[in-house]
């Protein structure tokens, strides 16, 4: 262990004594269901180190993360720009969060993210993404005195009460209700629908994914704009929700300038707390945040103890510094576009893959039931056993034999989402696609992957 100074020492001291119990302390004292989750699935590493984008076990060995904590660490963990921007505020003896006073580092990350989506005017800063969807909410019932918010099937946009109003999986909301009233939801790429529930007039907000991640479904070309100017018409606020996509993650700064749209509001956190400091932003156009502060008597009338706190914005300002000294964005274009094309090309070879999509680093791997005699009766053992299971087969595997950290995109869905550092080299890209049709190829023949199928399947009616 490397001892450095002072109470870093202690923590990293704790660490090491104690990780070895990190799930029994979780099983004691925490959500023993996820222990549970993680020892089923083989996922029960217990990694030790994390350095951009790879973490390391006790052995020392090496992964590759394609979760990046839920799209936090845009930059890798640990970036050292980050780690020096967080130091130098914590030894510069700043006066944060006087309360009565203003910020001045809240004041320059609103201007430099204001400089990246010129045709919006004002922020309002959050401590994640739930909390920003909260105040998006909040923000578009009182600009437009209305009190609907419509949003779309298979939404995903946080679990507070307000964002869990605007979830499209029953899944997450069975056992929460009722939830806010006035909740909308209509069918993604349908504007004929959206058209509809917003004709009432009565209608807020649309709050929308440019690209879900939930599955990682992508907009028709014409869809965003077609959003645009439903919502105009109806006079309801488009909130782009793009506290996954943004950031860089599909290629540009926004997932939206893939179509150009402006919306009323963006909704930005994630990968902003340059994988630090927890932080949300909810940019929008001057009219709408002069309604909700509209006289001095309403100052305070939305915010929270902790927005706009040194340490997180000082995080924003090296995140977007970053994004541009390593032209990290151009880097996800580029590494982006590469494994499309060569994920894409597995397609001709295996029956069970069905589709590669995404833009940027934001990738779905989507399997599904095979034409072949000999696979489909494997296929739909697994399927009646539970939906969605077949991706394990594939998720297992790139873990314990090729060392990728993967995700499937949501609750009984065919798709594998990848979602690495923006940061990820050509080397990373020939790991993924080796491991990939390793793993493929596997699940094409009746080998050791199917055996693993039928544990998961005896997992799955235990559970
Ligand atoms: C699109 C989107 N919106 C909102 C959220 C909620 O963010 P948080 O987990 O920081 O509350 C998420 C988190 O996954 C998300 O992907």
């Amino acid at each position: 262990m490397t001892m450095n100074s002072g109470q870093s020492a202690d923590i990293a001291a704790l660490f090491e004594a104690y990780e070895a119990e990190r799930f029994d302390l979780h099983r004691r004292r925490l959500n023993e269901q996820m222990v549970r989750v993680l020892r089923t699935i083989g996922y029960d590493v217990g990694f030790c180190k994390g350095r951009g984008q790879y973490l390391y076990d006790r052995q020392g060995r090496r992964y590759l993360d394609l979760l990046s904590g839920f799209g936090v660490f845009a930059l890798g963990r640990n970036h050292r720009t980050v780690r020096a921007a967080l130091r130098s505020v914590i030894e510069a003896d700043l006066p944060n969060l006087v309360q009565m006073d203003v910020s001045t580092l809240a004041g320059l990350l609103a201007e430099r993210l204001l400089e990246r989506v010129p045709h919006l005017d004002k922020v309002f800063f959050a401590n994640s993404g739930a909390e920003s969807v909260e105040a998006a909410v909040k923000f578009a019932r009182a600009a437009t005195g209305r009190s609907g918010i419509a949003y779309c099937s298979h939404a995903f946009h946080g679990l507070t009460y307000g964002a869990l109003s605007l979830n499209g999986d029953e899944t997450f909301r069975r056992g929460f209700e009722p939830l806010l009233p006035d909740s909308i939801c209509v069918p993604f790429n349908d504007l004929g629908a959206l058209d509809r529930a917003l004709s009432s007039r009565r209608v807020a907000a649309f709050v929308v994914e440019p690209i879900q991640g939930k599955g990682v479904m992508l907009p028709d070309e014409d869809y965003l704009r077609g959003v645009q100017d439903i919502c105009r018409r109806h006079e309801t606020l488009f909130v782009a929700d793009e506290i996954q996509t943004g950031i860089g993650r599909t290629g540009k700064f926004l997932a939206c300038e893939h179509w150009g749209v402006e919306p009323d509001i963006v909704l930005l956190a994630k990968a902003l707390s340059g994988g630090h400091v927890p932080i949300g932003a909810v940019l929008m156009r001057k009219w709408v945040h002069d309604k909700v502060f509209n006289r001095m008597d309403r100052a305070v009338v939305h915010g929270s103890t902790f927005g706009k706190n040194d340490l997180a914005m000082a995080a924003g300002i090296a995140t977007l510094d970053v994004l541009k000294a390593e032209r990290v964005i151009e880097n996800a274009a580029r590494m982006g576009d590469r494994l499309l094309r060569e994920l894409s090309a597995l397609q001709e070879r295996y029956e069970l893959l069905k589709d590669v999509r995404g833009k940027g680093l934001m990738i779905g791997v989507e399997f599904g039931s095979p034409s072949s005699f000999r696979l489909k009766a494997s296929w739909n053992v697994l399927e009646t056993a539970a939906k969605g299971l077949f991706c394990q087969l594939i998720t297992i595997p790139l873990l314990k034999e090729h060392k990728i950290l993967t995700q499937v995109a949501a609750h009984a869905s065919h798709t594998i989402k990848l979602l690495p550092p923006l940061i990820i080299d050509a080397k990373d890209c020939e790991w993924i696609t080796r491991a990939f049709d390793e793993v493929i190829a596997d699940s094409h023949s009746a080998g050791a992957v199917w055996s693993l199928g039928k544990n998961l399947i005896e997992n799955a009616l235990r559970a």
